[in-house]
């Protein structure tokens, strides 16, 4: 089976998900589904968008969450940061993106973070923001968001830029 954008819906998460029997395998984005998701939506600190089959409506297949953030122009490519001014450039936020490991490996989680770059460029043309950053939470994660054209911030942390105008990479609509 392998998962094509128009045979799942994505929508946000709601009181009728079942959030505790997602699992995608690593604790804390397990962790985050079924106890702080919903709580960070009531608080608007991100939002939680979920993948469910319309056969299936409650049962949670991948989930993406968004933020605003910012970025220190300094932590950008030398060619990017030139062009842009010294404070901090608004930016949005994938702040996590799994998928259930009973889904995994058939194209979901592309599905997942072409859609969380669409909605962010549909954002864009309303609020402000120069580039999507990502927080691979390890080498694996890295390597998934590398394939789509994500690339390193310079300085010591994991997190992944790539730019919302005239740089998105040829997989991610
Ligand atoms: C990483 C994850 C989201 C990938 O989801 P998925 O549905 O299995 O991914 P897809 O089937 O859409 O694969 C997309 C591409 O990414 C590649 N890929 C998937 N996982 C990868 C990994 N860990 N490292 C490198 N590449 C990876 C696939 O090989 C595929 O490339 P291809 O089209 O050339 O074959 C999923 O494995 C997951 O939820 N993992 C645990 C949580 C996690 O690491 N989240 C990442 C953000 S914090």
């Amino acid at each position: 089976m392998s998962f094509a954008a128009d045979s799942i819906q994505i929508e946000p998460l709601d009181a009728h998900h079942d959030r505790s029997s997602f699992s995608c395998g690593n604790v804390s984005l397990d962790r985050y589904i079924h106890e702080q998701a919903s709580q960070d939506v009531r608080r608007n600190t991100a939002r939680v968008f979920v993948a469910v089959m319309p056969d299936r409506p409650e049962h949670i297949l991948g989930f993406f969450t968004l933020s605003a953030a910012t970025v220190v122009a300094a932590d950008l490519p030398l060619a990017m940061e030139k062009r842009l001014p010294r404070h901090p450039i608004p930016a949005a936020l994938i702040g996590r993106l799994a998928v259930d490991l009973a889904a995994a490996g058939q194209g979901l989680g592309s599905v997942l973070l072409a859609d969380a770059v669409k909605k962010t460029k549909v954002a864009a043309e309303t609020v402000a923001m120069s580039v999507i950053v990502v927080d691979p939470i390890d080498d694996g994660a890295q390597g998934f968001y590398a394939a789509f054209g994500f690339q390193s911030l310079r300085g010591p942390q994991r997190r992944m830029f790539m730019a919302i105008h005239g740089g998105a990479a040829k997989s991610v609509q």
